[in-house]
């Protein structure tokens, strides 16, 4: 963040109880010497201190989860559990103690009281310690295997599965990994420091052991599209601008309409949540890089370095289908990316992917590096699947692309304070 970089330090977690705590000894210099200058610039430091400290949190609690539309962050860590709990009781405890350190961590603190028992593990891992909270948001997921599981109702839920949470059915183009695909539960953690969201998980993690294990899990650096209109367009591992056309959540109209579930759609635990689909997708980067730029354009549907529709000079200028070249060809390609992602309004989502890198393919000698593409609609079933199905048999960017990981996940809506996400899926019937 630009303030603490003029800081040249973090704003830690300590920092912020020091300077919120009751002592207000924060304020104060240490005995003597100190002129009015550097006493001065000590207190503009704190207050720098104090206002950075603020800006880094993202609130936990809300009608929504954070992490769908609040300004996505520079990194991920995603993990998909397995339950091993037997009892729906045990779940709740999870979610519950999730919510709980979720909501700790997000606002800065650890993820459980400071405890200085020397004979226990402490309640916290540590290695946030002394970072700020870095606008930490943690989103919580449902799959569809919590509801049943290889026919088996384990935890009594299954009259509560919504529809819209349908196993994803197989897709053309893809070569899907069973071991970085599926789970009952997620944890999309995202924050501007990479070691906050490790750590997020991390502890979590920790917390969930004896209940639920992680099944796979993907980090992510550099965002691979923007929410909000504040944020510049980031660029993707094949150099282009992504997120130009994404639905931004200024876009009010577009998020009730494309991504929140509302009452009526199904089961009314997830009024005001939303499904996430992940997708692990593998970029034959080698390949694309000696591509020339003329094809490289082509795939995509618009320009390399301005990011706009092909034919245009402004990045946000409208992605006119219709145009033609003199020779009558469709300006933008007939099997580009942009054309065949913007065939049906209706199928509008939120994409909120990240770039990965596992390090190498030993077997290829090539990266194992692409896009972890994520994201929000209201109805995969009406979103994502028609939209990938026609992407997979005819997108030009499959030549360079593969598709190595499935999720899908229902996010239920935000908490109020002493609530937890996800309470009300066990309330009546
Ligand atoms: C590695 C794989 C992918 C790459 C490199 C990629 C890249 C891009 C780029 C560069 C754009 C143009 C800028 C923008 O408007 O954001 C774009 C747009 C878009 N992409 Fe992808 N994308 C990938 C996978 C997907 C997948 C799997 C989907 C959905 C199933 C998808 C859906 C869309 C949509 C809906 C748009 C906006 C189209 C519009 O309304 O103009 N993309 N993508």
């Amino acid at each position: 963040m630009p303030n603490e970089k003029a800081l040249g330090k973090k704003v830690s977690r300590r920092d912020a109880l020091r300077i919120f705590g009751a002592s207000g000894a924060g304020f104060t210099l240490g005995a003597g010497g100190a002129t009015l200058a550097t006493r001065y610039a000590a207190a503009q430091d704190v207050e720098n201190a104090k206002s950075n400290a603020l800006d880094s949190r993202v609130p936990f609690f809300g009608r929504h989860q954070a992490g769908v539309s609040t300004p996505q962050q520079e990194h991920l860590q995603f993990a998909a559990f397995d339950l091993t709990a037997e009892k729906a009781s045990e779940v709740q405890d999870l979610l519950r103690s999730w919510s709980e350190a979720a909501a700790r961590m997000c606002a800065g603190e650890p993820a459980g009281e400071e405890n200085y028992e020397t004979f226990l593990p402490p309640d916290d891992t540590g290695e946030a310690f002394d970072l700020s909270a870095a606008r930490l948001t943690i989103t919580f997921g449902f799959g569809p295997s919590l509801f049943e599981k290889d026919g088996e109702d384990r935890f009594g839920l299954a009259k509560k599965r919504p529809a819209a949470l349908a196993e994803i059915p197989a897709l053309p183009g893809e070569s899907l990994d069973e071991a970085k695909s599926g789970g009952d539960l997620c944890i999309q953690a995202c924050a501007d420091d990479p070691q906050v969201a490790f750590h997020a998980v991390r502890n979590l993690a920790r917390i969930a052991r004896g209940v639920a294990v992680v099944r796979w899990s993907q980090l992510g650096f550099g965002r691979t599209a923007s929410t909000s209109k504040s944020q510049s367009t980031p660029r993707n591992l094949m150099g282009f601008k992504d997120g130009t056309n994404n639905i931004k959540a200024e876009d009010e109209d577009l998020m009730q309409r494309h991504v929140w579930a509302e009452t009526g759609d199904g089961p009314s635990w997830m009024d005001g949540g939303t499904y996430l689909v992940a997708r692990r997708i593998r970029m034959l980067i080698e390949v694309w890089d000696r591509v020339s730029l003329d094809d490289q354009e082509k795939s995509i549907g618009r320009h390399k370095y301005t990011g706009a529709p092909i034919g245009k000079k402004e990045e946000f200028a409208p992605l006119d289908l219709d145009r033609k070249d003199e020779d009558g060809e469709p300006r933008i390609p007939e099997m580009s990316h942009v054309r065949l992602s913007r065939q049906s309004e209706n199928e509008r989502i939120l994409r909120r992917g990240y770039s990965f890198t596992d390090g190498m393919d030993v077997e290829r000698g090539q990266l194992d590096a692409g896009l972890f593409f994520i994201c929000f609609q209201r109805d995969p079933r009406k979103q994502f699947v028609p939209l990938q199905r026609r992407l997979g048999q005819n997108d030009a960017l499959n030549e360079y692309i593969q598709h190595t990981g499935s999720a899908l996940f229902g996010c239920p809506p935000g908490a109020s304070k002493g609530g937890y996400v996800g309470e009300a899926l066990f309330e009546g019937d």
